[in-house]
């Protein structure tokens, strides 16, 4: 692909979408945060009243899946959160979402992607790959404030054991598991304020162009 494509993968609340959204916003490429595709279909499934582990249910709505209004905010909860690591396990809801996230890479200037397997099976050529992490407990603390911002109450130790059971989740299932490309850079944000973040992702994405 001619475009700059940027592939940013990591778990959850690691400070990926903070980083590709600043990257989109540098670099003049379109941006699409890929964990709201999963949470579009697990809230598909809560709202439709299917057991969130119907793996039939969750395929149907996949295949007649519309590209939709994306009204992030309320997308961002922490139920939606956890019952999107749940169908995002599940083959038919992958392979159903594959084709308009390489759509999205595939435009001609090229994209800012982030996820769990951007860069290992979405797209393998991306230019530049970045797996961003922190620790669990530095992810909990940034999600935590995060809830409060948006008035949901959660403790710090509920949002930490959210945050490793979706880890082990994300990691453990056999198709498209969280884990960094051969040829990503990892970037660990913990000890990082963002804008010293954004300073060395874009040094590593120049590196590449
Ligand atoms: O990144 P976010 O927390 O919004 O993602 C929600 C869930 O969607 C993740 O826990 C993960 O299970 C799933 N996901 C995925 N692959 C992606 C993006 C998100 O499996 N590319």
């Amino acid at each position: 692909p001619a475009g700059l494509v940027i592939a940013v993968d990591g778990p959850a609340a690691s400070g990926k979408g903070t980083l590709a959204r600043r990257l989109s916003a540098h670099y003049g490429l379109p941006y699409l945060d890929t964990g709201l595709l999963y949470r579009m279909v697990a809230r598909a499934m809560l709202e439709a009243g299917h057991d969130i582990r119907d793996a039939a249910a969750a395929g149907e709505i996949v295949s007649r899946f519309d590209q939709g209004a994306f009204d992030e905010d309320t997308l961002r909860g922490r139920e939606i959160g956890e019952a999107a690591s749940v169908v995002a396990a599940m083959p038919a809801v992958r392979s159903g979402l594959i084709e308009r996230q390489r759509r999205f890479a595939g435009q001609p200037g090229g994209a800012v992607l982030d996820g769990r397997d951007i860069g290992t099976v979405i797209c393998p050529q991306a230019r530049a790959k970045l797996f961003v992490t922190a620790t669990p407990e530095v992810r909990a603390a940034r999600r935590h404030k995060e809830l409060a911002g948006r008035g949901e109450e959660a403790t710090f130790d509920n949002i930490l054991a959210d945050i490793r059971r979706r880890d082990a989740r994300d990691s453990g299932r056999s198709d498209a598991p969280l884990k960094a490309a051969d040829d990503a850079v990892i970037l660990d944000t913990s000890a990082l304020t963002i804008e010293e973040a954004l300073a060395a992702a874009i040094a590593i994405v120049d590196r590449r162009r």
